[in-house]
């Protein structure tokens, strides 16, 4: 595990960023798992004026989220979808069709879930993961909990998470979805390369317990420890 204490969000937006097109220009048909959420945004930023000024093009690069809330009217600026459209792929040349979010529609959980785990496969899976962390541990919307998840799946989202995503809701904690569809812990280890993002003081103690205490599915991220390719990019100091 490599760790890069970065002294701003700008400079660990950059170094994302520069590893994120390294990996593109290095396999430009690359599958890339991208995350949601306030981190990745100046990541995002980055890659799109990257992509506008000719230094990497996603024309070929095929990308799957990690999750996207369940109970949303499909086109809900809320949704991740539409997080996704707005932040990164409406500005970068890359294929619509070759954006992947998890389904969230009414219908059966299982066989929703199961398809998304066959195109991540069908795809070859994903070289390069990348992931914020909660305040709770959690990677993606696998909360804490006294097992680690493996595939795709339906998660319920933990009051810490709805109250620290209601600024996507009018600042509405109970207008957060109660649940969502998640790519699994099992999902994410798959990763051939995992980037893991923490920006704030406000994820010093979670991404501290993530790098230095003991492997427990209570602190989800904490598993990262057990992959052999994960740089971590934060912009707070840990001991
Ligand atoms: P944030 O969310 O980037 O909005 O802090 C990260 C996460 O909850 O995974």
């Amino acid at each position: 595990m490599r760790i890069f204490c970065e002294k701003d969000y700008v400079s660990l937006s950059r170094r994302a960023a520069d590893i994120i097109i390294g990996a593109v220009n290095k396999k430009p048909d690359c599958v890339l798992g991208l995350a949601t959420g306030s981190t990745p945004i100046g990541v995002y930023d980055m890659l799109s004026s990257a992509c506008a000024a000719g230094k990497v093009s996603f024309a070929r690069v095929r990308t799957v989220n990690l999750d996207e809330y369940m109970g949303l009217a499909a086109g809900d600026p809320a949704s991740y979808r539409a997080f996704m459209n707005e932040h990164l792929f409406r500005r970068i040349d890359i294929d619509i069709a070759n954006t992947h979010i998890p389904d969230a529609s009414a219908g059966d959980e299982n066989i929703r879930c199961a398809r998304y785990d066959a195109l991540i496969e069908s795809l070859g899976g994903v070289d390069l993961q990348l992931l914020g962390i909660g305040r709770n541990g959690h990677i993606g919307f696998n909360e804490p909990s006294p097992y680690f998840s493996v595939g795709t799946h339906e998660a319920e989202l933990s009051q810490s998470t709805r109250r620290a995503n209601a600024a996507f809701f009018g600042n509405d904690e109970n207008a957060v979805p109660k649940s969502a569809i998640t790519m699994g812990i099992g999902s994410i280890m798959k990763a051939r390369s995992i980037l893991l993002l923490a920006s704030g003081e406000a994820k010093r103690e979670a991404l501290t317990r993530a790098v230095r205490g003991n492997v427990d599915p209570m602190v989800p991220a904490s598993v990262l420890q057990l992959h052999g390719d994960v740089s971590v990019i934060c912009d707070f100091q840990i001991d």
